[in-house]
């Protein structure tokens, strides 16, 4: 029987835990059911909108069309015979609690993604990344369904136009392509990627280092920077890290010298949005319900009953005081809906 649910609260749904509902909010648990769904109960003038775990979405109002969260579970070892091992995973599953499945297995690749919130299904969308570490590098392939044509299609890793929280599926495929797998790559001899240098503080004092050990380093790095989401609503970073030219580098450089950067190529420099976002005075600060946390600037929170809007009309501020000072436009990385 198909889940479709009328007039659906969705406050569950968002992280931000804005209390908006949704006119019809779909739960297909199969490939088939996506297509059934498309098929019954789309309209053409209807919005439609598909969501994982709402861990990356800001909803600024009521949806007045159709929601599509696939629950679609399962994962599947397809080849482990050399020194790699397939796996296929279906979109609906949790995104840590596969790291963990890889991690009790001994398969490499993801450990560094520990912890991060969200469905399998939308790990490619912006290519997740954290301490080092970016999905694309483990990806093989990400199979999903065209809302328009109903089609199932298949894009390898080269066809995904992966890069820095972007992908094809957050361009030119953004709301017209449901994502229903993942095949991923890991490693069965993992190389550990602990370059990164609060990661590789935090391991300083361990013996010997495995994919448990990293984990849990990425954890209570994890823990301590970010808001606890029992407390406080949020999305994470709610901005993109900006790349800047090597000559505008150069001369904010010059007048703060402490901006904490990261090379792209020989042209751009990337700067440190939370930085520039403390550094234009908001860390800490708050507006009714809807605030900046103190520990990171990145990142807004919703203090109990914000509004989408009171969160995105805060948001328009910090872009403005940002571009005032540093003559940078911050890009968001929460989609806005
Ligand atoms: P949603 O928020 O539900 O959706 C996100 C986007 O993907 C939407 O545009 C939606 O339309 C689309 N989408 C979702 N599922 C599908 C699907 N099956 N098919 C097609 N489109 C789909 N991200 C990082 O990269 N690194 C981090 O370190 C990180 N830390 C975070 C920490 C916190 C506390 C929070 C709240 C978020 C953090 N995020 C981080 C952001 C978030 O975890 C990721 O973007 C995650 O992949 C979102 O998954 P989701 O299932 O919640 O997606
Ligand atoms: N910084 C400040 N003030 C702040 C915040 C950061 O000065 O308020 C400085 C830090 O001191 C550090 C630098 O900025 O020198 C970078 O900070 P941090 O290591 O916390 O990482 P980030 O660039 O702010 C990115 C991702 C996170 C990811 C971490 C760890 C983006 C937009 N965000 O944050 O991803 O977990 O690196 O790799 O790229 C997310 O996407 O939602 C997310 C949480």
């Amino acid at each position: 029987m198909l889940k479709i649910f009328k007039n659906h609260p969705l406050h569950k749904h968002n992280t931000f835990r804005i209390k908006v509902s949704a006119k019809f909010y779909a739960v297909p648990e199969t490939s088939g059911e996506i297509i059934a769904i498309l098929r019954k109960y789309r309209k053409p003038d209807q919005d439609l909108l598909i969501i994982g775990e709402g861990s990356n979405i800001l909803l600024t109002n009521d949806f007045q069309g159709l929601i599509i969260r696939p629950d679609i579970k399962g994962i599947e070892i397809l080849d482990k015979s050399s020194d790699n091992a397939k796996i296929k995973v279906w979109a609906g599953e949790n995104w840590d609690n596969f790291v963990v499945y890889c991690i009790n297995n001994g398969f490499g690749g993801v450990e560094n993604l520990s912890w991060i919130p969200g469905s399998v299904g939308a790990c490619p969308i912006q290519n997740i990344g954290a301490y080092g570490a970016e999905v694309k590098n483990v990806i093989e392939s990400v199979t999903g369904i065209l809302t328009d044509s109903l089609e199932q299609i298949t894009f390898t890793r080269d066809k995904c136009n992966f890069g820095y929280r972007d992908s094809i599926f957050k361009q030119e495929l953004k709301d017209r392509f449901i994502i229903t797998n993942v095949i991923f790559k890991l490693s069965k001899n993992p190389v550990f990627n602990t370059t990164y240098g609060r990661l590789q503080d935090e391991l300083a004092g361990n013996k010997k280092i495995d994919l448990q050990s990293v984990r849990q380093a990425v954890i209570k790095i994890r823990k301590d920077k970010l808001p606890d989401p029992d407390k406080f609503g949020s999305a994470g970073s709610f901005f993109r890290n900006p790349v800047i030219s090597k000559n505008k580098f150069n001369h904010l450089r010059s007048d703060y010298p402490d901006i904490p950067s990261y090379p792209v190529n020989l042209q751009e420099v990337k700067v440190a949005a939370g930085w520039l976002v403390e550094k234009a005075g908001w860390a800490g600060k708050r507006i009714g319900d809807a605030g900046v946390y103190n520990k990171q600037a990145l990142i807004l929170l919703n203090y109990g009953s914000a509004t989408g809007n009171q969160i995105k009309e805060l948001a328009e501020k910090i872009i403005v005081s940002v571009n005032k000072k540093f003559g940078i436009d911050l890009q968001t990385e929460v989609n806005i809906i």
